[in-house]
């Protein structure tokens, strides 16, 4: 490792290469052809999507200790962090470089990612996020959101940030990175903050983007958040949060494509996914939304929330979700999808299989009576539009209820699809309002509403022969 070429590449001065793109870009036009049980071929498995990935080799690395970081804990390590990307920027077109992170607790405030760039945490590694709220600086509210979620305004930056990258890996030998999230918490619940928490990893208008092999702690909020993003895996990850932690989801893929989750453990003190695509009428306006989205072989558990969530903010519409071998205990629900008045946008072609849920308070949790507005601008006229979920193959023990399902009497929910589900409830079977759906082999029996028998020719089951699901086949047989 050269430290004069450091330098040198320091002194040269920031100039950030900016990738300029126009927000207002995608207006999704969606129509509702969802598609026959025994209808086509497969297509082609979709990029991306859970299909296998090797890591890049980096043909450049340097350490953080290379750039003065001291991995006691207490010494502040911001600048060496910010040092050594501004460093590793100029491999960006040299097939782009490493940073190497020892075992050590390196205590530091937000720091950027930066394209073709790897962060590996070592074994023993523990990347510590600063308590001095000045080390997690304001940026602009995202503009699906309009201002920040909790607060009007901007946010705090996430500890760890990226913008407008490609080709991005954060991964290693288990390493940490922990948020020390416990005094934000207190400063949501004291309300003494001035802004939105920050999450522990945002990644915006990105593409290309692997997080393997790190386990995440405390975050201060949402813990991984891929936000107008497009190739992202996340594998073999562990996102760890105490229950009583307010608002920690796990994973927030929020109006991105081609997302593939699998093989993670949750334990949070919110939902353990939460596929999203912005709120009311700046996600409508904005228009991207999540679709193509694979969740495979994922466990965890919720006390305060759901194990996979839908919304609330869905304005920019989801689509696309396959969700496979999950497992959820002790939460509060197990599939959930929030929605309300206001929010437009779309949830459709969902499809659910193999899942396990034990001790949960309701497996099933839709409703569209969902409050919370970014502000007074909102069309309560605009309604969201649910239909097309197909869920198969439940097995669960020690459940509440078996399903909660209410709709809109103006926007019902429509062809929701169950078939092979048993579940044993304690507290009570089916209740639903303004719900349509079909039925097979659903214990206990479901409301009159989703007791029609799928036709053969009904087009609204639709199978399993998604790209998706190819892809992940092949994935596991490769
Ligand atoms: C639903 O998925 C099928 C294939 O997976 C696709 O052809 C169709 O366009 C999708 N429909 C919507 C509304 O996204
Ligand atoms: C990180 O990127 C954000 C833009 O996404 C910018 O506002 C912030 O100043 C950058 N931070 C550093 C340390 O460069
Ligand atoms: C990684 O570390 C977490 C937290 O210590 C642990 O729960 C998990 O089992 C570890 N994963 C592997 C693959 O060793
Ligand atoms: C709020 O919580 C923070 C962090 O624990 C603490 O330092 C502060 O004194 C609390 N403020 C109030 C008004 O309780
Ligand atoms: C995770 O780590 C294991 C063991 O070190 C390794 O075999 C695997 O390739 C890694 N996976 C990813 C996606 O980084
Ligand atoms: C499922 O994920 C867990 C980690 O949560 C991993 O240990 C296990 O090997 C994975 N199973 C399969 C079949 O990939
Ligand atoms: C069931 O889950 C709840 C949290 O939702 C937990 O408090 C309780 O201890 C769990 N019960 C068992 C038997 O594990
Ligand atoms: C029904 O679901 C169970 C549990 O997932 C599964 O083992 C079984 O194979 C399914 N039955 C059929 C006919 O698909
Ligand atoms: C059924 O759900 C409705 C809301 O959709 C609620 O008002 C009602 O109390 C529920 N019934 C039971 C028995 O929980």
């Amino acid at each position: 490792m050269c430290v004069l070429s450091i330098l040198i590449v320091l002194l040269l001065g920031r100039v950030e290469a900016s990738v300029g793109r126009s927000p207002r870009h995608r207006h999704t036009h969606h129509e509702f052809s969802l598609r026959a049980p025994h209808g086509g071929g497969s297509p082609a498995p979709a990029p991306g999507c859970c299909s296998p990935r090797s890591l890049p080799k980096r043909p450049h690395s340097v350490s953080i200790t290379d750039f003065g970081a001291v991995g006691d804990g207490r010494i502040v390590n911001t600048l060496a962090f910010q040092n050594a990307i501004f460093y590793l920027k100029s491999f960006a077109d040299k097939g782009g470089a490493q940073l190497y992170v020892p075992r050590g607790r390196w205590l530091t405030g937000s720091f950027n990612l930066t394209s073709h760039l790897t962060l590996f945490l070592e074994e023993g590694a523990v990347i510590l996020g600063s308590q001095d709220l000045l080390e997690w600086p304001v940026i602009p509210a995202l503009p699906s959101y309009g201002r920040g979620r909790e607060l009007p305004g901007g946010r705090h930056i996430s500890l760890i940030h990226g913008k407008n990258m490609v080709d991005v890996v954060i991964t290693g030998a288990n390493g940490t990175i922990d948020g020390q999230g416990s005094v934000w918490w207190d400063w949501f619940h004291n309300k003494t903050l001035d802004f939105t928490r920050g999450h522990l990893v945002e990644l915006i208008d990105s593409r290309h983007i692997t997080i393997s092999n790190v386990t995440f702690k405390n975050s201060p909020f949402w813990t991984i958040h891929p936000v107008y993003c497009s190739d992202v895996l996340i594998q073999d990850v562990t996102i760890l949060a105490p229950p009583y932690a307010p608002n920690i989801d796990g994973i927030d893929p929020d109006s991105s494509s081609n997302v593939c989750i699998r093989d993670c453990y949750i334990s949070t003190g919110d939902d353990l996914i939460s596929i999203k695509s912005g709120w009311d009428e700046h996600g409508i306006n904005y228009g991207m939304p999540s679709t193509n989205v694979c969740i495979h072989n994922v466990s965890g558990q919720s006390p305060t929330s759901a194990g996979i969530a839908f919304g609330s903010e869905m304005s920019g519409g989801i689509s696309d979700v396959f969700i496979k071998s999950v497992r959820v205990a002790n939460s509060r629900s197990g599939i959930r999808i929030k929605t309300g008045a206001g929010r437009g946008g779309y949830i459709t072609n969902i499809s659910i299989s193999d899942l396990q849920l034990e001790n949960v308070s309701v497996a099933f949790d839709f409703t569209a009576l969902y409050g919370g507005h970014p502000d007074d601008g909102y069309d309560p006229r605009a309604l969201p539009v649910i239909r097309g979920i197909s869920i198969r193959d439940v097995v669960g023990h020690e459940i509440g209820w078996a399903g909660c399902m209410a709709g809109l009497e103006e926007a019902p929910f429509r062809d929701l699809c169950f078939a092979n589900v048993s579940l044993s409830v304690g507290a009570g079977a089916w209740n639903c309002s303004n719900t349509y759906g079909f039925s097979e082999r659903v214990v206990p029996s479901p409301c009159l509403e989703l007791d029609r028998k799928q036709q053969q020719d009904g087009g609204f089951c639709f199978g399993e022969a998604s790209s998706c699901f190819e892809a992940i086949r092949q994935y596991d047989s490769s």
